[in-house]
């Protein structure tokens, strides 16, 4: 069976604004971890999960993204002329010639509103990611795409959230179904502490069916004055299912400083090459003693 899930769309137009001031001048999509921006971390999961469209929905000052996604001839004729064939591989231009879809959502209406603007390239089931999540598990996406493939629901990938940070984030209701699977029963967007159906966050990754084009046509402003696309999820779960799947790894938010700075030192951790400038720093900066000092001793 040819997989079903071949677009994907990244909302990539928005302001950066708890990254200013880099952001003025840089698309937060473009800010780097470790050795490559957002981004990259985000295609290269929808690759893994067999995407081969990518369509993103960009606004003023981010024209950097889609060069990053080009090929620069002359950088990669002197890097093989010099034999760095590494760096010749992470530099080759992807996804291949034709496979990207550039697009302006021109008024930052909202995330909803940036979805509906890729309605023109949408004909089936298609994922959307937001690239402010790095998830360490780049596999999950195509978790998420075999999930549908069963379920033939839409699905979302979800995770748990301290009970005092459901404000932050789309909260779902739910039923369990198997391990990691839930059946989804209702979604609100940024609800108040107190106020949320569970601790279940939406993190950032969806499969929708076409269907919620139409339904975010029609969507009101909501929280913040935007148009949310938890909104048009809650209209689309009156008439279509929804599935969740539990993301039990590491994620990063880079939209936040915190996310960011725990991004680059856990990517770069993983890196042998890095690893030691790391562990030095470490030695050189911080009393180990003190990360025992309230630890019981029998
Ligand atoms: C968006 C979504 C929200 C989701 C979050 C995940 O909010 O609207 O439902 O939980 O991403 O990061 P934002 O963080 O863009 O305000």
């Amino acid at each position: 069976m040819s997989q079903t899930i071949t677009t994907a769309v990244f909302p990539v137009a928005g302001f950066g604004t708890r990254m200013l001031p880099a952001t003025k001048s840089v698309p937060k999509e473009m800010l780097t971890v470790v050795d490559r921006p957002l981004v990259h971390y985000v295609v290269q999961e929808a690759l893994n999960a067999g995407i081969k469209r990518f369509v993103f929905v960009t606004g003023r000052n981010k024209q950097c993204i889609e060069d990053y996604f080009d090929h620069i001839p002359e950088l990669e004729d002197s890097l093989e002329a010099k034999q760095k064939l590494d760096l010749l591989e992470a530099v080759r231009s992807f996804p291949d010639a034709g496979e990207a879809i550039f697009l302006r959502q021109q008024k930052p209406l909202g995330l909803g509103h940036a979805v509906w603007c890729a309605r023109h390239v949408i004909d089936a089931p298609f994922a959307v990611l937001l690239p402010d999540v790095i998830l360490k598990d780049d596999g999950f996406l195509a978790r998420m795409v075999q999930l549908h493939e069963k379920t033939k629901k839409n699905v979302v990938a979800l995770q748990r959230v301290d009970p005092e940070q459901v404000f932050k984030y789309g909260i779902v209701g739910h039923k369990p179904t198997d391990n990691d699977e839930y059946e989804i029963t209702s979604m609100v967007e940024k609800p108040s502490v107190g106020y949320a159906p569970s601790d279940m966050s939406l993190l950032g990754r969806y499969i929708f069916t076409p269907e919620i084009i139409d339904l975010l046509e029609h969507t009101q402003a909501g929280k913040g004055g935007e148009i949310q696309l938890t909104d048009a999820m809650q209209s689309l779960l009156l008439h279509q299912g929804f599935s969740g799947l539990d993301y039990r790894g590491k994620l990063f938010d880079c939209g936040s400083r915190e996310g960011f700075i725990e991004a680059n030192l856990d990517l770069a951790y993983d890196d042998p090459a890095l690893r030691a400038t790391i562990e030095q720093w470490v030695r050189d900066n911080m009393d180990i003693s003190s990360l025992f000092s309230q630890v019981k001793v029998a």
